[in-house]
């Protein structure tokens, strides 16, 4: 373990993105509660997920990491159910056409937390905090609803363990059944060309299935058949929250992060001296860190040096956001210099963060073709720095909102109105989701 580490070391760092809590006292009281819950997840499975992490960065997986930007304490069972479903379609299309397992990471049970690039939201004549997650405000503009509010951790605590506890239903207690894949295409994604062509794909897999049980194998007995491993992560940005839920593992004596199984640093808090990285360098979980086109070879080679001096395989994942345009000239320096290192990481596209910009209507949004083009940089980069294009990093919705352009539905900046729900950045629906799981399955059967 790095020397002088605890989980309060990252208190000597600057931490940005941390919300001004108008009354401090408070703050230590809830973090003194929040200690004492119990832990959201264990260190046994964050160690299992480093390992398939592993596997993933020697090609022999492939990672999904998906959800929603920023989760709302109020979303319904039901939203979050379809969610699940989109992601579990989308692995089932990559792992057909990459022959190979796909780890499954939720942007789940605990991402509540927004950085954001102005501290205040001007309306009018009324300015006011900026909207930070439901961890920290709410998203209603008056004073009350953007006032920090401590009880907010413990609120999303609260939220994690039942969204978490769904979700372990769901992906265990047979919803997740290979034998079920017809039920996962639900209505509004199955009335679409890549419904259809995903229903293609399900009779497929039942005649496998078929064809297995009248060999005589029982599939009720293969627990791979009917579960699934399914893994959760947030940005870990409000470290009063990450801190107090970060306890030491009994069996290794390690210190590990319970509040989800992997934990990203974003683009805004990754340097190399701040207390994000300060925090997360000291906890054993699997790692992810955001890499923007601004970002340089020393930055790079100084987070893998910084999180994972012992080189530990399937410990860091990179996840770069560069945009459509930039990604052909920023990656592939970064690829080579990583590689000279001999370090070992996880590279992983998220083709949603550096491709928004305001329409004319004013909604934030992305084009459907800039987020495919960007994967296809990636992929481009990685056949040529010989390196391992890993997985990919998305923002979506089971639902059927228009907050992202394009598709096969050919979303255009009229109907952004129509059904615009995210309360941060606009996220794939469920359609244009699973569109995008074909384009990167073409680009995987084909990946080197
Ligand atoms: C995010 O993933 O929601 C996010 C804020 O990304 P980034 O840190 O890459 O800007
Ligand atoms: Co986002």
């Amino acid at each position: 373990m790095s020397t002088n580490w605890s989980p309060q070391s990252w208190r000597n760092r600057t931490a940005l993105q941390q919300p001004s809590w108008p009354d401090p006292a408070a703050v230590d009281q809830t973090r003194k509660i929040l200690a004492d819950q119990p832990p959201l997840v264990f260190a046994g499975e964050a160690r299992d997920l480093t390992e398939r992490l592993a596997a993933v960065s020697r090609g022999e997986a492939f990672l999904l990491q998906a959800g929603d930007c920023a989760e709302s304490f109020e979303s319904s069972a039901d939203s979050i159910r379809d969610r699940l479903k989109v992601i579990l379609q989308m692995a089932v299309v990559l792992t057909y056409a990459g022959g190979m397992p796909v780890v499954k990471v939720g942007r789940i049970a605990g991402q509540f937390a927004k950085p954001r690039s102005s501290d205040t939201e001007t309306q009018g004549d009324v300015e006011l905090p900026s909207f930070r997650g439901h961890i920290v405000n709410d998203i209603g503009f008056s004073e009350t609803e953007r006032r920090a509010e401590p009880n907010r951790l413990l609120m999303a605590y609260n939220r994690a363990a039942a969204t978490l506890n769904l979700v372990r239903a769901f992906t265990r207690g047979g919803f997740a059944d290979l034998s079920r894949v017809h039920a996962w295409n639900q209505e509004y994604v199955a009335d679409s060309p890549q419904g259809a062509k995903y229903e293609a794909l399900a009779n497929e897999i039942d005649r496998s299935l078929a064809f297995m049980r009248a060999c005589g194998i029982d599939l009720s007995k293969e627990s791979a058949l009917n579960q699934v491993d399914f893994f959760t992560s947030h940005e870990a940005l409000i470290l009063d929250y990450e801190e107090a839920l970060t306890r030491e593992d009994s069996l290794t004596g390690d210190w590990y992060d319970c509040s989800a199984h992997m934990l990203w640093i974003g683009e805004r808090t990754r340097h190399l001296d701040g207390a994000h990285m300060e925090f997360l360098r000291g906890v054993k979980n699997p790692l992810g860190c955001k890499v923007g086109p601004t970002a340089t070879v020393d930055d790079v080679v100084g987070i893998c040096e910084t999180l994972n001096p012992d080189r530990i395989d399937g410990r860091i994942t990179l996840i770069t956001r560069m945009g459509s345009e930039k990604i052909r000239d920023t990656l592939p320096p970064l690829l080579e210099a990583v590689k000279e290192t001999g370090q070992s990481v996880v590279w992983v596209t998220d083709p949603m963060h550096g491709n928004t910009y305001t329409a004319s209507d004013g909604h934030k949004t992305r084009h459907f073709d800039a987020i495919v083009d960007e994967i296809a940089g990636f992929f481009e980069s990685h056949a040529q720095a010989g390196t391992i294009a890993g997985g990919i990093h998305l923002e979506l919705t089971g639902d059927a909102v228009t907050e992202c352009l394009g598709g096969s539905d050919d979303l255009v900046d009229d109907d952004l109105a129509r059904a615009y729900e995210t309360m941060c950045d606009p996220r794939l629906n469920g359609r244009q989701a699973l569109d995008v799981a074909f384009r990167v399955a073409d680009l995987l059967s084909t990946r080197g």
